[in-house]
């Protein structure tokens, strides 16, 4: 059992390495931050468009049933009338009386023990509802006619367009829209790094079926999620399903399950799978001739998603700090260095090397210090094999690949390190 201290350290290194290396910065840093923000650096947007590519070639490309869409994070108001958020989307919502924080209800219950985290107050305002949308205002005069939402998730935009899609694809049920995108949200709990931020990205699918055979429908998704996380490298120790129970369910959901993840900070909701019924298509009056398709929901968030693959990811041996990251996520994939830096014959060698890889691989290049510290620096960052151009490569085209995992060195030709290069990354 991990104490409570070294969870909390664990979550510090994992912060401090993502801002130290160019994962992930706090938000509008400059100016003392801005809560709840944070932005993805050179290698961060790295891990998240690799993920986002893999998720859209895995749920996209490669099936016939499933089609993309990506459509505008401003809606019709009268959308969000119409799906409920309007009246549905909100939390419990208390204000110490003392120092006058806002906090979710349910959270002071529950994590705080009735007590205000930040003051150890105990006199709050009554519960009231808070709506979690964003508001801002079409053209000069912001009055409530002029009022839009920024999106709280992605879904509407494939409600809104079903037919639109049915139309222009003629997909027969059951069938999918996909999208990636943007969604906002005014939390009002704390955020845990990247856990709970105000603007986020979602990968969802609404997937249409008959209302018969649902469970089943259900079922198969809830391989398909487990088989992604797998597949992206996430333990299966540590992730597990958790079914909403009926007072947890969203205004729209019959049945939702999560897949909570066992971060430092305890185990929590990273992605969720719903059944929907056809309440959406329903609430939009489409103009449907006829039957109105239920819908099963899978839903991923981006942000969590790489949350959970640093956690997973994050390893110590002694002083060394390995990013166990899946080869084919890695920021890098290789990184390439003449053993020294001040021989220029070494330098062109290893020059040439990584002109040659850059074109397929994204490649990282240090000749700064010695050879240990920059094998170290990369394993940190998660770059699966480093390449270092020696004096025997001068004499017979050799080059050393080594492995992050399990620090081996072997000798291999510059002509096959691209082949070798395709089979150890797949
Ligand atoms: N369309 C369904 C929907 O939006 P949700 O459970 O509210 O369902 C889906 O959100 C996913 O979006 C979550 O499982 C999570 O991965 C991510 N998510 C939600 N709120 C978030 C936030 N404030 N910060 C980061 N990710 C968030």
């Amino acid at each position: 059992m991990i104490d409570k201290t070294s969870q909390d350290n664990t979550m510090q290194k994992i912060v401090s390495l993502c801002k130290r290396r160019g994962f992930i910065f706090p938000g509008s840093e400059i100016y003392g931050g801005l809560a709840n923000t944070w932005d993805f650096g050179p290698l961060g947007i790295e891990l998240v468009n690799n993920i986002k590519q893999l998720w859209w070639k895995r749920f996209v490309k490669d099936r016939e049933d499933i089609v993309g869409i990506s459509s505008a994070i401003l809606m019709n108001p009268k959308v969000w009338q119409a799906s409920g958020h309007l009246k549905g989307f909100t939390d419990p919502l208390v204000e110490c009386k003392k120092c006058h924080v806002r906090l979710r209800a349910d959270h002071l219950k529950e994590n705080f023990n009735n007590q205000c985290p930040e003051c150890s107050g105990k006199v709050f305002t009554d519960e009231r509802q808070f709506n979690l949308m964003f508001k801002t205002f079409i053209g000069p005069v912001e009055d409530e006619t002029a009022t839009v939402y920024l999106r709280p998730e992605t879904a509407q935009g494939m409600f809104v367009n079903f037919k639109n899609v049915q139309d222009t694809t003629r997909l027969k049920l059951p069938f999918g829209i996909a999208q990636i995108g943007k969604a906002f949200r005014n939390e009002i709990t704390p955020g845990n790094f990247i856990f709970r931020v105000l603007e986020f990205e979602q990968m969802e699918i609404e997937y249409f079926i008959e209302e018969n055979g649902w469970e089943e429908r259900f079922n198969r998704w809830q391989n398909e999620m487990e088989k992604w996380l797998l597949d992206i490298g996430i333990k299966k120790e540590n992730f597990v399903v958790r079914e909403h129970q009926k007072k947890e369910l969203s205004h729209y959901s019959k049945k939702t399950i999560d897949f909570e993840y066992k971060y430092p900070f305890g185990q929590k909701e990273l992605y969720g799978l719903a059944y929907r019924t056809n309440y959406d298509l329903t609430a939009h009056k489409l103009d449907l001739d006829g039957y109105v398709p239920h819908v099963i929901e899978p839903t991923f968030g981006v942000e969590r998603t790489i949350l959970a693959l640093l956690c997973d990811a994050y390893s110590e041996d002694g002083n060394r700090v390995i990013l166990k990251l899946k080869p084919s996520l890695a920021p890098y994939k290789v990184a390439v260095f003449p053993l020294l830096a001040n021989k220029p014959e070494l330098v062109a060698k290893a020059r040439e090397v990584f002109e040659t890889l850059k074109g397929e691989f994204t490649c990282a290049w240090d000749d700064r210090g010695n050879i240990g510290k920059r094998y170290y620096a990369q394993d940190e960052v998660g770059t699966p094999f480093c390449i270092t151009c020696d004096f025997d490569t001068l004499q017979d085209e050799t080059v050393t690949l080594r492995d992050r995992d399990t620090a081996k060195q072997e000798r291999i030709k510059i002509s096959e390190l691209k082949t070798a290069l395709r089979g150890k990354i797949a």
